[in-house]
C-alpha cells in the first residue's frame, strides 16, 4: 500500500486492526456531526496565497512551557494505544521524541508511566481525568511527578462519558462483545500476533500499579464508568495546582467564558477541545470554536488546539484561528496501527513538510509571524 497522507493511514489502519479497535479509534459520539465538522471545518478555512518574498529561511519551530518543539505540535493523549501497536505508548513516544515533540501519555494507557518515561529524552506531558477515586489521582500525578513528566494534561470534558453508537456495532460493547472480539482477532492475524500475542500485559498499566492488580479491557469500561465524576468544578482542581510542581493545561475548553475562567484559576494553558467529536455530539468545531476564544484569551495563557487537525496545513489553520500550538489524536493513532513507530516518525516528518509548503506560499517564515493576516475574509 502506498502511503503518502493521513488518509493513507487511516486506510492501512483499518486493514491491521480488528473493526472493534478500528471504530473505536475512528468513531464519535451519538451521530458523529461534531466528529465530521472538526475536519470539514478545518479543511474550508481559505488561506492567503502571497508570493515572492524570499522564503528561503523557514522556522518551524517553537517554544512552550520552557521546551522546545521542532514544530508546533504535541501528540494528544489515547487511551489504550497499546492496544494498537506492541506497546504502543513507547512506540509512539519515540516518534515524537525523534522528531523533537512532546507526547502526551494518557492516564488510561496500556503501558504505564515508568516503562515510557525512560525509554525517551524529552520530558513526557501527562493526562489526568478528574476521577471519583482522588486516590488514584493523587498516586498517577505522584508517579508521574517522580518520572519527570513536566505538563499536566487535565481533561475536563468527560464528567460522563459520551454514547458512542458504533461501539455497540463494532463488539467493542454490546451483545456477545467478547466472543465477536475474539473472531474478529483470530481474523487479523497481524494484529494477533504483534499486539495479542508480543503485546502482553494488555494492562491498563497505570491502574494496575495503583491498585496492585492486573486490569483488563472489561475493567477499563467498568472502572471508567464508574469513576466518572459529574459533580467536578472548578473548586475541585486547586489541591492539584497546588500540588502539581509543574504547567498545567486545561483540556476540552469550548467557550471563551471558559477560558476566561482557567485564565482566573491560574492554568498555564488551554486545549480548545471537543475530545474529537467523541463527546457532545453537536458543539462547536475547534476551527469555530477558537477565534473567540483567543479574543478572550490570546496573550494570557497559552492555547493549544486539537480535533480535527489531519495534516500541516490544519496546524497552519488553527495557529492562523489563534492557537500558539496544535495538537494530533487520531491522525498518529493511524499512523501508529499502521506501521508502529515507523509510522508516527513519517507523518510527523509528512505534517512538517505539509506545514512549510504553507509557510512558503502565506509567506510566513517563522511560526510567531503566523496570525489571522493568513486567513481570507470573505466579503
Ligand atoms: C481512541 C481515542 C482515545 C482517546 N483517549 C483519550 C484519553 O484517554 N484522554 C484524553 O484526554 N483524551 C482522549 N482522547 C481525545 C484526544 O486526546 C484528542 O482530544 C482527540 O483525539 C483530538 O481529535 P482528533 O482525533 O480529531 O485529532 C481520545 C481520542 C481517541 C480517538
Amino acid at each position: 500500500m502506498i502511503i503518502s497522507s493521513s488518509a493513507d493511514y487511516r486506510a492501512a489502519a483499518q486493514q491491521f486492526l480488528p473493526p472493534f479497535l478500528f471504530h473505536y479509534i475512528d468513531g464519535g459520539a451519538y451521530a458523529e456531526q461534531t466528529l465530521r465538522r472538526n475536519v470539514d471545518d478545518f479543511a474550508a478555512v481559505a488561506l492567503r496565497q502571497r508570493v515572492l518574498k524570499d522564503m528561503s529561511q523557514l522556522d518551524t519551530s517553537i517554544e512552550l512551557f520552557g521546551e522546545k518543539l521542532s514544530i508546533p505540535v504535541a501528540l494528544s493523549p489515547v487511551g489504550l494505544t497499546g492496544m494498537y501497536r506492541r506497546r504502543g505508548e513507547v512506540q509512539a513516544a519515540r516518534a515524537a521524541d525523534r522528531h523533537g515533540i512532546p507526547f502526551t501519555m494518557s492516564s488510561v494507557s496500556v503501558c504505564p508511566i515508568e516503562e515510557v518515561a525512560p525509554k525517551i529524552q524529552r520530558p513526557m506531558w501527562f493526562q489526568l481525568y478528574v476521577l471519583k477515586d482522588r486516590g488514584f489521582m493523587q498516586n498517577a500525578l505522584e508517579r508521574a511527578q517522580a518520572a519527570g513528566c513536566t505538563t499536566l494534561v487535565f481533561t475536563v470534558d468527560m464528567p460522563v462519558p459520551g454514547a458512542r453508537y458504533r461501539d455497540a456495532h463494532s463488539g467493542m460493547s454490546g451483545p456477545n462483545a467478547p466472543l465477536r472480539r475474539y473472531w474478529q482477532a483470530v481474523t487479523h492475524p497481524r494484529w494477533a500476533v504483534d499486539v495479542g500475542l508480543l503485546g502482553r500485559p494488555h494492562d491498563l498499566g497505570n491502574i494496575s500499579a495503583y491498585r496492585g492488580s492486573p486490569t483488563g479491557l472489561a475493567d477499563y469500561m467498568g472502572y471508567l464508568s464508574a469513576n466518572f465524576d459529574p459533580s467536578i468544578s472548578w473548586k475541585d482542581l486547586e489541591w492539584i495546582r497546588a500540588f502539581w510542581k509543574g504547567p498545567m493545561v486545561i483540556k476540552g475548553i469550548l467557550d471563551p467564558e471558559d477560558a476566561k475562567d482557567a485564565v482566573r484559576f491560574g492554568a498555564d494553558g488551554i486545549i480548545v477541545s471537543n475530545h474529537g467529536g467523541r463527546q457532545l455530539d453537536g458543539v462547536l468545531s475547534s476551527a469555530r470554536a477558537l477565534p473567540a476564544i483567543a479574543d478572550a484569551v490570546k496573550g494570557q495563557i497559552k492555547i493549544l488546539a486539537d480535533s480535527g487537525i489531519r495534516n500541516g496545513l490544519d496546524v497552519v489553520r488553527a495557529i492562523a484561528l489563534g492557537a500558539d500550538c496544535a495538537m494530533i489524536g487520531r491522525a498518529y493513532i493511524y499512523a501508529l496501527a499502521a506501521a508502529g513507530e515507523a509510522g508516527v516518525k513519517h507523518l510527523l516528518e509528512l505534517l512538517e513538510k505539509e506545514m512549510r509548503v504553507a509557510m512558503t506560499l502565506t509567506s510566513v517564515a517563522r511560526v510567531a509571524d503566523i496570525s489571522g493576516d493568513l486567513l481570507v475574509r470573505e466579503a
